[in-house]
């Protein structure tokens, strides 16, 4: 019989192969003339799924909520030093996305395995809070250098109106938020950040909109792909900064001695 040799590579997303490509086997043409949009786009791709329409939306939300904050965020000014340093497009955008990590903007799926775990434990926030300051863990998702009990941020505000009229359930929401008041008694500043209220919001998605299995649903917060949805919606900003740069032509960044603190 036929002996099949064995590939090199295996992919299970999409094909280039025929007429047209697809994604998760849905073609150009249908994603075109459909009323698709890029959150359905990051479904295919990225969940091998078609998900429903306030969950696209949602995805949307997150990323253009999340496409930039302004020049003085850690990945916007490495993008602008990096431009002002005459590089190419390319590497001001990875200079800006390397800054994504556990304190900037690449805490949510921390965020969704810390809140998953207590939240299906039953814990109480407060012995959440207080048992990873016992083991001198920071609350991934809570937390914001200029945001704070009275001076809310107003994405996560948002999103948490859009989940609680479209979503089928908010229960990982509704922990944080009980999380987010006790941290508040501490400091004002421990607010439910972006990070953490996105990781709330897609444990709920992933649980309770009958699109996922509980494997699918645990593998995907394993894996990391939250993180990647920050990335994606930032990356927008930091071409913008770039750019913005490059055509202002400003020149070669030095930062200023006297915001220096010598003490040789
Ligand atoms: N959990 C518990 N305690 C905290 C947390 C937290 N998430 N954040 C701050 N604190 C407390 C700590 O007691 C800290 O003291 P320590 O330095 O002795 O640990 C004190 O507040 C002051 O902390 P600072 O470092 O001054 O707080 P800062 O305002 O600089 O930090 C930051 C902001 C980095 C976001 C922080 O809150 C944090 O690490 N949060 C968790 C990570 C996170 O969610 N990042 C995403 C932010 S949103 C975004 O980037 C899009
Ligand atoms: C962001 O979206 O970049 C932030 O919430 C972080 C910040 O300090 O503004």
């Amino acid at each position: 019989g036929m002996v099949r040799v064995p590939t090199h590579l295996v992919s299970t997303i999409c094909d280039d192969r025929g007429e047209e490509p697809t994604y998760n086997g849905v073609s150009m043409s249908e994603l075109i003339e459909g009323d698709y949009g890029i959150g359905d786009v990051i479904s295919l791709l990225w969940f091998k799924r078609k998900l429903p329409k306030y969950a696209t939306k949602f995805m949307e939300m997150c990323i253009m909520m999340c496409a930039d904050h302004g020049p003085c965020v850690s990945g916007a000014h490495n993008s602008i030093v990096t431009a002002r340093a005459g590089k190419d497009i390319v590497s001001c955008l990875v200079s800006g996305l390397l800054t994504i990590g556990p304190r900037f903007g690449g805490a949510i799926d921390d965020a969704a395995r810390l809140f998953k775990a207590a939240c299906d434990k039953g814990q109480e926030p407060a012995a959440f809070v207080e048992e990873l300051k016992k083991k001198g863990v920071r609350v991934s998702g809570i937390g914001h250098r200029i945001k704070s009990k009275d001076n809310r941020d107003k994405r996560v505000e948002l999103m948490q109106n859009y989940a609680k009229e479209n979503f089928p359930s908010t229960r990982y929401l509704s922990y944080a938020v009980a999380v987010e008041e006790y941290t508040l008694q501490k400091s004002s500043n421990l607010v439910l950040n972006v990070d953490g209220c996105i990781g709330a919001l897609f444990l709920d998605l992933l649980s309770s909109s009958g699109c996922f299995t509980e494997k699918e649903a645990t593998q995907i917060v394993e894996i990391g792909y939250l993180n990647a949805l920050f990335v994606v919606a930032r990356s927008i900003g930091l071409v913008g900064h770039a750019l913005d740069q490059k055509r202002l032509a400003q020149p070669l960044y030095r930062h200023p001695w006297e915001d220096v603190l010598y003490m040789e």
